[in-house]
């Protein structure tokens, strides 16, 4: 039996279905972020994040009991700065939505709990989002007129994918990585490097001083698919550095991070231009974390430009974690007709890229 709530949600959502301009504040809280953003449409009204990095850096990565607490310390006031940016007073908002996963589970609660008592208290329809799919949707904050087909290449810390996106809700996995994501190959490497975290804009800082001069292997070369691996690539460079370490021999650190930079970029790059290539698809769209990389971005266009298709990634601000991106999936949900979540939505630590609802 639904409750008034829910009764009331649901007619909410079936007229905001048809609506451009809804206002989604949308809350992200699924790993170091806790961020909080206001969309209307697709224009961003307000998007702030509170970032942790400078907590975790002391221990070289994310400690996900320090994380949770910080978001709880976080989360209403960045709600009450996202509202007060946006000019909007929280009645004025159509619904509330928020990352249910992937991500560290106790980080994932602090938000998925917030959002439930304020999309509640709001009487607004709460939208559960998964997070590998707001990063996909950063996209249409950039580019509104971006439409499906295209194929999309996501890499972040937790994820290394190629997809294809036929519609705003309906996307296929082409193949991704079978072992480590590509942010956390450039997150180990720059720790072998003794580079601070999160390791990928160091690397890149790093690997502008550097020569491409430390041969490396590409993984799953002459496989037929679209997959591909980062833990051989990652093992070869930690495996170098050991040995130039044992035998006490020089070596240059901005060579390592050059050569392991254009490795990894020349990997995913080739797998998407294929999936474009195999699947006539002119347009290639990138996205997540290390989508903030220069070398990628470079290598991308430079790729595209030779096959005579579009590439587009989101700013910077946009593709590392954000509060805009989960509403503007929340937007794709909502346009494509999806129900509201339930109170008794609760957190997951893994989803799948093709989950567009949490599976209960
Ligand atoms: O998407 P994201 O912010 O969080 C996850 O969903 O995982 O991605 C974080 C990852 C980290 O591994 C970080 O090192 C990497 O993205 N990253 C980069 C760059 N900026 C962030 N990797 C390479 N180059 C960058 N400029
Ligand atoms: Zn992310």
């Amino acid at each position: 039996m639904l409750t008034d709530y829910e009764k009331n949600c649901r007619s909410q959502l079936e007229k905001l279905r048809d609506k451009e301009d809804i206002i989604i504040l949308a809350l992200e809280s699924s790993c170091d972020e806790t961020a909080c953003a206001i969309t209307r449409g697709r224009k961003v009204l307000s998007s702030v994040v509170a970032s942790q990095i400078e907590i975790h850096k002391r221990y070289g990565g994310v400690v996900p009991e320090i994380a949770s607490r910080n978001h709880v310390m976080a989360v209403s006031q960045i709600t009450s700065q996202a509202l007060e940016e946006a000019g909007l007073k929280p009645d004025e908002i159509d619904c509330v939505a928020v990352t249910y996963g992937a991500g560290l589970l106790g980080a994932l609660l602090v938000g998925v709990s917030f959002a439930k008592a304020y999309a509640y208290a709001l009487k607004k329809p709460l939208i559960a989002v998964n997070h590998i799919r707001g990063h996909i949707a950063a996209n249409y904050l950039a580019k509104p007129d971006l439409k499906p087909p295209y194929i999309c290449l996501i890499a972040s810390g937790g994820h290394t994918a190629v997809v294809k996106v036929d519609g705003l809700e309906d996307i296929k996995l082409l193949g991704s990585t079978q072992d480590d994501a590509c942010g956390e190959a450039f997150d180990k490497v720059a720790r072998v490097l003794g580079l601070e975290y999160p390791g990928g804009p160091q690397i890149q800082k790093l690997a502008r001083e550097g020569k491409p001069a430390v041969n490396l292997p590409t993984p799953l070369k002459n496989s037929a698919g679209y997959d591909f691996s980062y833990s051989g690539l990652k093992t070869a460079v930690i495996n170098y550095v050991h040995t130039k370490e044992q035998k006490g021999e020089e070596f240059s650190k901005a060579d390592v991070a050059r050569s392991f930079q254009d490795k990894a970029v020349e990997i995913m790059t080739d797998a998407a231009v294929r999936a474009a290539e195999d699947s006539g698809l002119k347009t290639i769209v990138i996205a997540g974390g290390v989508a903030a990389n220069e070398k990628l971005r470079e290598v991308m266009k430079q790729k595209a430009e030779k096959h005579g298709f579009d590439v587009y990634y989101p700013p910077l601000s946009l593709c590392t974690d954000n509060a805009a991106m989960i509403a503007s999936e929340a937007y794709n949900l909502i346009r494509s007709g999806a129900e509201a979540a339930s109170l008794t939505l609760e957190a997951s630590a893994t989803v799948k890229i093709t989950d567009a609802k949490p599976r209960v």
